[in-house]
């Protein structure tokens, strides 16, 4: 198998001729139509990165030397691409874009009985809150989409979240409700996730102690292990399933909507299908130099294994979609983080950090080592051009601080212009030559923008289908196998084995660290 460490001399001859953005722009007169594409509400520009053209081009001869073409043509026929679990990755057929006429029937039932139990809630106006109960992928896409709704979807029902087994989330998420009126949906691919299932038995005794016997029926579940939903006393018609060929951080797009569907509605929750399967169709159809998804890709593994980065960050200029970087750690990082290829190999450099926060919030706060830190990071800037709010002056502002960013970033400001306007200033000679260095903007630092017509479902299921298939291919050149996660394993073993001492007072064989900091918390925090 083809490794993608074995080329990377191949590329280093296109670090030269990249080094300079600026003079990107001047060597390459069509470089903002080679690096900016439009695919329906989307519009992504790759001008400001530090590749070349033909530093892109070599990037996708490679991706055909890995055999992209074969892999996404795999993916879409459903083939068990998830190979160390023998799964076929099936998320495009929950938007009726892959899947055999047996997954197709299945789909196409469970959005049936999703909408019509979403339609029942709605109008029979008994609840006026959910609560939502899950972990990781059955909580993060349903967060992040429940905000980016709110920008232009009535809510009918309130939602709230519980994830963290700290017993605060569960606590908050109840705060204030009336059992009478509230709808419990526990989300778990698994049914065996330690945090979901104490907070989902938190919220049945709290429902049980108002409702008794009734509670039950306030007591819904979303569940690839019917089984385990069965054995947790959930009633068979109040389970709603999904299969196993939906990764969790894949799965909002199933049943795991549910909630939004519930509180935001089947229409809504079909146009955010809709948008996915727009990308779907372009990821699918596209040539690799013409395909949005293909050319992020290209460009993460060029800031990654060419330049050194190390980490990524994803600024969203929309409040409404504060939570998009941490949802974007996990479907990136727990898909490629990972140091060994699907061969058993040495992967070499692969996923890197992903963090941020939203616009302009963050200029407040990490900008500052963005601009001027040693090395900085590649920045994916994500803005909403229609104003939502409809408070103009405020989205205004809110672009042009987005386009600042990247251009000071891209741009900075030389040693000599800053001089010059300190000693225009009246500087004192020996002040400017400490001073100007420090406020020197070396610039130089790539970034990509990616601008959304409006935050429509449709908008935002076209945006999140958009990195899961950049995260596809990423896996795919690095040689990892982007579905499984097994490194979240070990903690979790360990974590039993801590609480079933902590419960018996005892410490076992632990390394020192470890055997007093469970002795310091036997010591002051109380047993239950
Ligand atoms: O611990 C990691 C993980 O398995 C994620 O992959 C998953 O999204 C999350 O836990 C929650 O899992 P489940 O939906 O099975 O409760």
């Amino acid at each position: 198998m083809s490794r993608l460490q074995d080329f990377l001399p191949e590329l280093s001859e296109y670090k030269l001729d990249s080094k300079n953005i600026l003079s990107l722009f001047k060597q390459e007169p069509m470089r903002l139509s080679r690096f900016v594409i439009e695919e329906g509400p989307l519009r992504f520009d790759g001008s400001k990165q530090a590749l070349s053209t033909a530093g892109l081009d070599a990037l996708l001869s490679l991706a055909a030397k890995m055999d992209l073409n074969g892999w996404r043509a795999r993916f879409f026929a459903g083939e068990a691409i998830n190979t160390s679990e023998d799964r076929a990755v099936l998320h495009p057929a929950l938007r009726g874009v892959s899947g055999s006429p047996e997954v197709k029937a299945a789909v196409a039932a469970m959005r049936e009985h999703m909408r019509s139990f979403a339609n029942k809630i709605r109008s029979e106006g008994q609840f006026k809150s959910i609560v939502h109960i899950g972990i990781g992928g059955s909580d993060l896409g349903p967060r992040l989409v429940a905000d980016g709704f709110a920008a232009s979807q009535t809510q009918a029902l309130e939602l709230r979240f519980a994830e963290n087994v700290d017993g605060a989330s569960i606590n908050d998420a109840l705060d204030g409700l009336d059992a009478q009126t509230t709808l419990v949906v526990v989300v778990s691919k698994s049914f065996t996730t330690q945090e979901t299932r104490m907070n989902a038995e938190t919220a049945r005794a709290w429902l049980k102690q108002s409702l008794g016997d009734k509670a039950g029926a306030h007591f819904i579940a979303v569940t690839a292990n019917r089984n385990g939903a069965e054995d947790f006393d959930i009633p068979a018609d109040q389970i709603f399933d999904f299969w196993d060929w939906v990764g969790g951080r894949y799965s909002v797009w199933s049943a795991v909507g549910l909630s939004l569907q519930i509180a935001y509605g089947p229409d809504a929750f079909d146009d955010f299908l809709k948008g996915a399967a727009r990308m779907d169709r372009h990821f699918r159809d596209q040539p690799l130099g013409e395909n949005i998804p293909v050319i992020m890709a290209m460009i993460g593994i060029w800031n990654r294994n060419m330049l050194g980065y190390e980490s990524l960050a994803v600024i969203p200029y929309a409040r409404r979609l504060r939570k998009f970087s941490a949802f974007l750690q996990q479907l990136e990082m727990e898909s490629n983080g990972k140091e060994i290829t699907r061969g058993g190999h040495d992967a070499g450099v692969t996923c890197p950090v992903i963090w941020g926060d939203e616009g302009t919030n963050g200029q407040h706060a990490f900008f500052q080592w963005l601009h001027q830190g040693p090395k900085g990071a590649p920045v994916d800037f994500v803005a909403v051009l229609h104003d939502h709010e409809a408070r103009p002056d405020h989205h205004q502002a809110l672009l042009a601080n987005c386009f600042a960013q990247s251009e000071a970033l891209m741009c900075g400001k030389s040693e000599d212009t800053v001089r010059a306007e300190l000693e225009a200033a009246n500087w004192a000679a020996d002040k400017v030559s400490i001073i100007a260095p420090q406020k020197t903007f070396k610039g130089n630092r790539p970034s990509s923008t990616i601008t959304l017509t409006e935050l429509s479902p449709f908008a935002l299921g076209h945006l999140i289908a958009l990195y899961e298939h950049k995260v596809f291919v990423q896996g795919v050149m690095w040689g990892v196998n982007s579905f499984d996660q097994w490194g979240v394993e070990l903690g979790k073993v360990l974590a039993k084995t801590i609480l079933t001492e902590m419960k018996a007072g005892a410490v076992g064989d632990h390394d020192p660290s470890t055997a007093a900091l469970m002795a310091l918390a036997a010591q002051t925090s109380p047993r239950p």
